[in-house]
């Protein structure tokens, strides 16, 4: 049984590339709705893969995310913001069809998994409706991580992001490129409205908001923090981070410092990083690769793995993977896939 796929947010940055990632690896479906605001009511997409009733792809009317609309889904990717998940996600989850979350608005929830299917795929098990993806930065980082832990269980991690601007969505890249152009022409900059000042040329230890009961970390640092223990299953990990945007348009790298409790050699690291799915080590120290040269790739990328002789059995490394694709589209629907592999939609929508 093929289920029928629902894309709310088919018209922003995520929802573009789920549209060709799905294509490309012919997500099993009998239908594709494209859904997204009011806004988008009527425009039409291109989707370039097979379903049941279109074997050849064809286009799409986007609808408006409404209870008819959503109706006869099995399955809803949510690409939108978290008002719209916390709107749609109860209702879908009452009703026995499943929402693969890309927002913030449950990843925490105790009863949500929250998912890299290479690292914890077997938490999709308890799931119960809804089932999230880990935020962009924080997906490459945990599948590294995951590997190396294999070696020696770790005891501390600090990381510092460069975050591309697509990771604020479709309006931030449109704002970088109107930046670059108007310095390009000499001319003055357009009022920034997606960050609080200019991006192009800039780099901005802000991304989300200020937490004032956590020490004015982020809200996107503490993501990473609390996702990072979901993930790993890991409550006590002691991390911190510090998020930066930068004028990139897409792939998120970071730099990270990992302790563990016993030695972990470099050669031992590697091993494991060879050894996980979806992780590409680059092993000679002296070669690394860049947000451009990764961006479109499927996986996440470790590079610069040396030890940190500051502290006992550390380790410091260069981190990085394409934010809209493994940071997102990619991974929700490697979710769906494995979801569907195990029995996890059909079987729940009949036992809800
Ligand atoms: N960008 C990333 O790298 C990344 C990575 C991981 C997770 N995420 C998460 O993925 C989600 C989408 O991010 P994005 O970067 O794709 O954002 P985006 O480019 O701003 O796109 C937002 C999408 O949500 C739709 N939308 C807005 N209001 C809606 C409503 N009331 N009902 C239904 N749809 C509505 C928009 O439709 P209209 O075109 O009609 O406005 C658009 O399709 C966010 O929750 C984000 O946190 C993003």
């Amino acid at each position: 049984m093929e289920p029928t796929v629902a894309v709310i947010g088919a018209t922003g940055a995520v929802g573009d590339v789920f549209l060709k990632i799905a294509a490309e690896r012919k997500l099993p479906m009998k239908q594709l709705k494209l859904l997204a605001s009011a806004r988008s009511k009527g425009k039409v997409l291109r989707y370039e893969g097979p379903t049941t009733v279109a074997p050849n792809g064809g286009d799409i009317v986007v609808e408006e995310t409404t209870a008819e609309s959503l109706a006869d889904a099995d399955i809803v990717f949510c690409s939108a913001s978290s008002e719209v998940s916390k709107q749609w996600g109860p209702w879908l989850k009452e009703r026995g069809k499943v929402m693969i979350d890309d927002g913030s608005a449950f990843r925490m929830d105790p009863t949500v998994p929250l998912v890299i299917p290479e690292v914890n795929g077997d938490d999709l098990e308890w799931h119960q409706g809804i089932v999230s993806i880990p935020n962009c930065t924080t997906t490459p980082l945990a599948m590294a991580l995951d590997a190396m832990r294999q070696v020696a269980p770790l005891s501390r991690v600090t990381a510092s992001t460069y975050q591309a601007v697509s990771g604020t969505g479709a309006a931030a890249v449109r704002e970088l490129d109107a930046q670059v152009a108007a310095i390009g022409r000499g001319e003055a900059i357009p009022t920034p409205e997606q960050y609080p000042v200019q991006i192009a040329g800039n780099v901005l230890p802000h991304v989300d908001s200020f937490d004032e009961e956590e020490d004015y970390y982020t809200k996107e640092e503490l993501k990473m923090r609390n996702e990072t223990r979901k993930i790993l299953h890991l409550d006590g990990l002691r991390f911190a981070a510090t998020c930066v945007r930068v004028p990139v348009a897409i792939g998120h790298a970071e730099v990270v410092h990992a302790e563990f409790e016993r030695e972990a050699s470099i050669a031992d690291l590697v091993a494991a990083l060879q050894a996980a799915e979806g992780v590409e080590v680059i092993t000679d120290p002296t070669k690394y690769v860049t947000p451009l040269e990764i961006a479109g790739d499927d996986r996440a990328f470790v590079a610069r793995l040396r030890p940190d002789r500051t502290v006992e059995h550390g380790v410091t490394f260069w981190c990085l993977t394409d934010n809209l694709r493994k940071g997102a589209a990619l991974n929700a629907i490697q979710i769906a896939e494995e979801m569907l592999k195990r029995d996890l939609v059909f079987d729940y929508a009949a036992k809800a």
